[in-house]
This record gives C-alpha cells, sequence and structure tokens, in this order.
C-alpha cells in the first residue's frame, strides 16, 4: 500500500535536526525567536508535518500523531533549555557591563596650592597673634581722609601727586586705591578700645610700573601700638622678633632717622640678613616710628594719656630678602612653576 503523506521518519527526522541545530546555534533571544518562529511557527516544516496528520487514513493517525508529537516535543525541550542558557548568559553580560570597581584608583584632581605670599603673609601675622596682637583689615578702595589726611599727610605732600596715586573718579568722592596700609592705623583707632595690638596685612596701590622692582600692586604689612608708656625701646624689640622670626636668630634691625608725616620720631628701618646667599647684608625693609601726636588727636586720643608705636612693611620684600630673589615679577605672574620652588605640590 502506497504512503500517500509526506510524513515520513526521516521527514520528520530532518526538521528535527534541523530544528535543533538552529537552536543551539541561537547565541542570543533574538537569533533564539527566529529559530522558533522558523522551526514552530506555522510554516515550519514540522508544522506542516502535524497539519498533514488530519489527512491520512484512520489506522495511520495515531503512529504519524506520537511520531510528530514527539519531534514537536523535543523540539519544544531544546527551545526552553537554550532559552534559559541565552537569557541567563544576556544577565551575566549585563551586569558586568554594569558593575563598579570600588577599588579603582581615581586619575588625580590636582588641588592646587597656596601662593608663597599668601603664606608669608600668614606666617608674618602669626608671629604677632603669638604676642596677642589683632589682626585688622581695612578696604583697599579708601577714602583719601584715611590714606592721607588723618595720617597728618600736608595738603600738598607729594605722595598725593597723580603719579604716585590711582585716584578714582569722580574725584569729588575723594577715592583712593590705598597706597600702603597706614590707614588701617587710623580705622583701628576709631573702632577698638585702647589699649590697642594690632597688625593690618593687605593690598596696595602705586603707579608704578611692573619691573624687577616695582609691580603696581603690592603687599603691606602695618603694625600699630597704642598704650600707656609706650617707647622706641617697645618698638625696636617689637621689629627684632618679627627680624628673628623672618631670617633667624642671628637677624638684627638698624633704624635710620628719616621722615614719615605719620610718626615723629620716624625712622628706616634696615634688617641684617646673616643667611643671605651672596654672604649677611643690611637691607632695607620698611618704615617705623612713634605715632605722631597729631595722628592720635585725629582719632580723638590724648597723647598726654596714651602713646604707641607703628610701622610697615612690604611683604613681597620680605619674601624676596628671605628667599633672594632678585625678580619682582615672578611673583605676580601666577607661574605654577614658582610656587613649585617652594615645596608647593600643584
Ligand atoms: N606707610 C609707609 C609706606 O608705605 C610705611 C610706614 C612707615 C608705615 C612708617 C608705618 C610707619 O607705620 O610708622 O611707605
Amino acid at each position: 500500500m502506497s504512503d500517500p503523506t509526506p510524513i515520513t521518519e526521516q521527514a520528520v527526522a530532518e526538521a528535527v535536526d534541523a530544528a535543533l541545530a538552529a537552536i543551539s546555534a541561537a547565541g542570543d533571544s533574538t537569533a533564539l525567536r527566529a529559530a522558533r518562529t522558523e522551526h514552530t511557527a506555522e510554516q515550519s516544516p514540522l508544522a506542516k508535518l502535524n497539519a498533514a496528520i488530519r489527512d491520512l487514513p484512520g489506522d495511520q493517525k495515531a503512529a504519524a500523531g506520537k511520531l510528530v508529537g514527539q519531534a514537536r516535543g523535543r523540539v519544544n525541550q531544546a527551545l526552553a533549555a537554550q532559552e534559559g542558557v541565552v537569557l541567563a548568559a544576556e544577565e551575566q553580560a549585563r551586569l558586568a557591563a554594569e558593575s563598579v570597581d570600588v577599588t579603582a584608583v581615581p586619575s588625580r584632581r590636582r588641588a592646587g596650592a597656596r601662593h608663597p605670599l599668601s603664606l608669608l603673609t600668614e606666617a608674618m601675622g602669626d608671629v604677632f597673634t603669638g604676642m596677642g596682637w589683632e589682626i585688622a583689615e581695612g578696604p583697599e578702595l579708601e577714602h583719601e581722609w584715611f590714606n592721607f589726611d588723618a595720617l597728618n599727610f600736608d595738603e600738598d605732600h607729594p605722595a598725593r601727586a597723580m603719579q604716585d596715586t590711582f585716584f578714582v573718579e569722580p574725584v569729588e568722592r575723594h577715592l583712593v586705591l590705598r597706597t600702603h596700609t597706614s590707614p588701617v592705623q587710623i580705622r583701628s583707632l576709631l573702632s577698638r578700645p585702647l589699649p590697642l595690638y594690632v597688625v593690618a596685612p593687605g593690598r596696595v596701590y602705586r603707579t608704578d610700573e611692573l619691573d624687577a622692582t616695582h609691580t603696581p600692586v603690592f603687599q603691606q604689612i602695618e603694625g600699630i601700638a597704642i598704650d600707656k608708656g609706650l617707647t622706641m625701646a617697645h618698638l625696636r624689640g617689637t621689629l627684632e622678633h618679627l627680624a628673628r622670626s623672618m631670617f633667624g636668630e642671628g637677624a638684627q634691625i638698624r633704624l635710620r632717622p628719616n621722615f614719615f608725616p605719620f610718626t615723629e620720631p620716624s625712622a628706616e628701618m634696615d634688617v641684617w640678613q646673616p643667611n643671605a646667599k651672596g654672604g649677611a647684608r643690611w637691607v632695607e625693609w620698611g618704615g617705623c616710628g612713634m605715632v605722631n601726636r597729631n595722628v592720635l588727636r585725629a582719632a580723638g586720643i590724648d597723647p598726654e594719656e596714651y602713646q604707641g608705636f607703628a610701622f610697615g612693611m612690604g611683604i613681597e620684600r620680605t619674601l624676596q630678602f628671605r628667599n633672594d630673589m632678585n625678580d619682582m615679577r615672578d611673583m605676580v605672574e601666577g607661574d605654577v612653576r614658582f610656587s613649585q620652588q617652594f615645596g608647593m605640590v600643584v
């Protein structure tokens, strides 16, 4: 008897082999979905074989149904098993991609470093706070009265001349960029109780061109002490202590008579630097003197009752002497290689 159907063991085995090969070759869920469609969906060989059972003579249906049913069962099992494998692999890959190495060392973020001038300013302030002095500040945009008048400058004192001072418009407001930190003397005298021991570091401005020894913006530190019975000896002792803190135990100071409107007597102060590179030497460091009675009066203080001394020096000059630098421009240009020479980690 002839077999009118295409349902042969060979046809079924071929369909199963093709399906199993496609399933085991499917490495991800997209490929697996394609294999499922190709080998089990309506137009697949196995589905067609299954549909053909209907047309078989009744006595052959059971055997063919068993044959095709087992074949479809194997293919479905293989699909389920491969789906488990593929989904697990995809989950692994996702976890690996999203994982964070908590032990990884981040690339170094450069934090920067303080400028040597800022550090020196603080070190100079510390010398005074260590003796119980206070640190004061004043505005860089200053009224002419604080910068000159209250400090006993004459109306026609040369320092007021246009070539030294930055006057700020409109001139009727009498504002200047302070030419020294001495106006903080007056602000301190007016705002603090006596006795008073104050240092005021800060930026000052003069109409100088930038060159090896000048800069139009630089820094000073001002000191003023007002108490009963202060003398030049106290001034000397204070400055000597500062000099030794800055330049070493062998440092000395020397006072030479000079003139400043706000001190009387006034002196130019030199410092003996025992450790200077080219050999020990005297260098001009700042100005000082006993606070002029007119300054005390301008602040409403009775000069018969209180006396005091004052001093002021350049911070750039101090750094220059301490570190044997000969070009001021290095300090203001902001090149990190300058700071690195001071051991800064930049
Ligand atoms: N203010 C002066 C200047 O800039 C420096 C100075 C001299 C300050 C004498 C003082 C002082 O306090 O007593 O040149």
